[in-house]
């Protein structure tokens, strides 16, 4: 009986806020059309993502923008086409419900952050992605997303 209760506090002690933690993933985009990392690794202990892009070039958005957007890599091609159609006017943001997580389309000198809750990652089993969804720009900027 003792066990129990101990066990039943310790479980609860576990899952309250005391044990949240906010893991901070940076990375760069740049006017050579590239992020500065090739893989964004998620600890299996964050409870919260704060995400940060920041654009080191000088080049515009409309010319040399950059956003992240997480997806499955199986439906990477489905959201960038969803972002092509999207079009200038949406900054190139796929609205597709296969984005789980999304910046803001950044030019040179800008940054952006988001932050969410980590199981939006860590909850789905398939390969994820991280790319950026300007017209063209996935096929040298994408990496893979590494829960671990
Ligand atoms: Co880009």
């Amino acid at each position: 009986m003792v066990f129990k209760i101990s066990t039943l506090v310790l479980s609860m002690f576990l899952t309250s806020q005391a044990f949240s933690k906010t893991c901070d993933v940076n990375v760069e985009g740049n006017d050579q059309m590239k992020f500065n990392v090739s893989e964004i690794v998620i600890g299996k202990d964050c409870t919260q993502v704060k995400l940060t892009l920041k654009h080191v070039g000088k080049l515009p958005k409309t010319a040399m923008g950059h956003n992240i957007v997480i997806a499955k890599k199986s439906e990477m091609a489905t959201v960038n086409a969803d972002a092509t159609k999207a079009g200038p006017t949406k900054d190139y943001t796929p609205s597709s419900d296969k984005v789980l997580v999304k910046t803001k389309l950044i030019g040179g000198g800008e940054s952006d952050t988001v932050t969410f809750d980590a199981k939006k990652l860590t909850a789905v089993k398939d390969e994820l992605a991280f790319f950026c969804t300007f017209p063209g720009h996935s096929a040298l900027m994408n990496g893979k997303v590494v829960i671990k």
